[in-house]
């Protein structure tokens, strides 16, 4: 087991993708919101596919930061992690038959800011990364540069995982990491 650990972390410092400092942004987000029970239970979720909720956010914020440090901007890596953690915090299966669900695609990214607000203090742009990620279905323009990428991530990791492409096996020990750490 300490072997399989020793691993996982010489992995999250060779892969170039995230830089180390980028990587400490989303680690130490990620361990103030595992504190709670309800982010964690977003495992509990089908998103899209095989992939659930909390993967699939992880996946959203390590690309959104992937991206943002190849793009000639100057970025609040803090709030567009933070955001892109949260963005699909609306604690529910969607897939599963129940009126309140039908207009999910619609009403999910409010749901996620009520639910998120609940427990966290949140910051303008946070909460727009939540309430606009699903522009253009939902007609508000995101106002902030990194709500427009969270917007963009949020798509481009929605067909991957609709089409099962595999993602970066960082993503993946990132995931087991927290729910690890939540377990012990
Ligand atoms: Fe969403
Ligand atoms: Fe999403």
């Amino acid at each position: 087991m300490k072997l399989i650990r020793a691993n996982q972390t010489l992995k999250l410092k060779t892969n170039p993708l995230v830089s180390a400092s980028d990587m400490e942004v989303l680690t130490s987000c990620l361990k103030n919101l595992s504190a709670s029970s309800s982010f964690i239970s977003m495992k509990n979720f089908t998103q899209h596919g095989r992939t659930d909720c909390l993967f699939h956010s992880i996946s959203v914020s390590y690309y959104s930061l992937a991206s943002a440090s190849r793009l000639p901007f100057i970025w609040d890596k803090r709030s567009l992690v933070k955001g892109a953690l949260l963005h699909d915090f609306f604690l529910y299966d969607w897939h599963t038959k129940d009126r309140s669900h039908r207009f999910h695609g619609f009403t999910h990214p409010s749901a996620a800011l009520a639910n998120a607000r609940k427990e966290w203090g949140l910051n303008e742009k946070e909460a727009d990364i939540i309430r606009k990620h699903m522009f253009p279905l939902i007609p508000a323009v995101p106002r902030y540069r990194e709500s427009l990428l969270v917007c963009l991530v949020d798509k481009l990791c929605s067909a991957a995982e609709i089409l099962r492409l595999r993602p970066s096996s960082q993503v993946k020990t990132i995931y087991l990491n927290t729910i690890e750490k939540k377990a012990e």
